[in-house]
């Protein structure tokens, strides 16, 4: 089926995938994103499999099942096989390599200014410990050309920086970095990269063995609308051999022992296992839109909000409005009317049914507006309205 890219008659029932309660304006697909109705479903099977005969299930059937799973990501990212393993999230994956390259006293890491706050902790925390330090590489407020980005990143770079960590796309401000440029340039000057991507599969083609970057981390549970705690981590084949998990355990289901880099990430402790397992369901059911309508539809989707905002404040995004620079998150400047922005957050959902992410830098505040399948031009509407009462 070809979708109608602008016909909100022809989206409005895709909503019904997903178990959204009605009524609900969810703008929030980027920084929660929801599992569609089959992935439940398999997850469900799952779950009653291991709750029924937990030995069957955990020491025979799991592990092949698991690799398979496994492997289709790995084909999905454009990773070898034997490069990439699940984790439960990004959260997990940034851990695991701030514990795997080896920061030592004096060492740098280099992070741009727009990176995710727990990222910072988990750098901040990792290079206290071993009396190494964090440098931010300042992004201007405004950006026109993508040479600003890698010029900022080249710019903190010094003798002593060991890696640099980036956003593939950004999460409060919603860029697109430009990932190849940035991985290319710093491998030039002989430093590792650690690209974090939660908000790239699904809404980025990746190709991660081309990209070439040490280390990338990411989650599925946000654009491929998998089960929460759905992460991967991908590592370069050069320096698998000194990446270990955060929590060791058996690595492979006994009596297999773990060989590879890889296996000690197959069994981790007894948990949850079904979020993984239901990934190729989440896969299954957005190929069958087709990547290229999922990418296209939420940005058309974002760029219906910018404008809409725009429109509504006078105030426009601090980014190109071209699909290099944003694809279906779009974050616009707002007036801020002096009550605490969780305030504000909560009274688009308090009063008007609105989730969406709302947060100030400095005194200036922001709204990110993030635009899925179930989304149609009807809850940007809303949200303008939302923000015609509440601020003119
Ligand atoms: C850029 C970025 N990095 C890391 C994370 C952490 O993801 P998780 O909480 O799933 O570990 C997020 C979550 O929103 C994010 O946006």
């Amino acid at each position: 089926m070809t979708w109608p890219l602008e016909d909100d008659a022809a989206w409005r029932p895709v909503r019904q995938h997903w178990s959204l309660p009605e009524g609900l304006t969810y703008l929030n697909h980027g920084s929660f994103g929801l599992p569609t109705r089959a992935v439940i479903q398999v997850q469900g099977q799952y779950l009653d499999r291991a709750a029924a005969e937990p030995m069957d299930f955990f020491v025979r059937e799991l592990e092949p099942e698991l690799i398979a799973a496994r492997d289709r990501l790995a084909d999905f990212v454009g990773a070898d096989r034997g490069n990439l393993v699940f984790v439960e999230n990004a959260t997990y994956g940034m851990n695991v390599v701030a514990e795997s390259v080896g920061l030592a006293a004096g060492d740098e890491v280099v992070m741009t200014t727009h990176e995710y706050g727990a990222v910072f902790r988990i750098w901040h925390r990792k290079c206290e410990e071993v009396g190494a330090r964090v440098v931010e590489a300042k992004l201007p407020p405004r950006l026109e050309s993508s040479d600003e980005i890698v010029d900022a990143v080249l710019a903190a770079l010094t003798p002593k920086t060991k890696l640099v960590v980036f956003s593939h796309i950004t999460s409060a401000t919603a860029m697109k970095l430009p990932a190849e440029r940035i991985t290319r340039a710093v491998q030039d000057r002989g430093v590792a990269v650690c690209i974090d991507g939660p908000h790239a599969p699904g809404i980025l083609p990746l190709e991660l063995d081309a990209l070439g970057c040490e280390y990338y981390t990411a989650v599925c549970h946000k654009w491929l609308s998998a089960a929460h705690g759905t992460g991967f981590l991908y590592v370069h084949p050069q320096v698998q051999s000194t990446v270990r998990p955060s929590l060791l355990s058996w690595g492979r289901v006994q009596p297999a022992v773990p060989e590879t880099w890889q296996d000690e990430f197959t069994w981790t402790g007894t948990r949850d296992m079904a979020t993984y397992l239901s990934l190729p369901a989440a896969l299954d059911f957005l190929a069958e839109f087709g990547w290229e309508t999922l990418r296209r539809r939420t940005h058309y989707l974002a760029r219906y909000a910018r404008e809409s905002i725009a429109n509504l404040t006078g105030h426009d995004a601090l980014i190109p409005d071209e699909e290099d620079w944003y694809g279906a998150m779009i974050t616009m400047p707002l007036r801020n009317d002096g009550r605490p922005w969780v305030e504000f957050r909560d009274t688009l959902r308090s009063r008007f049914q609105i989730e969406a992410l709302v947060y100030d830098v400095n005194e200036q505040r922001f709204i990110r507006t993030s635009c899925y399948l179930y989304n149609t031009k009807d809850d940007v509407d809303h949200l303008v309205e939302a923000l015609r009462v509440l601020l003119y």
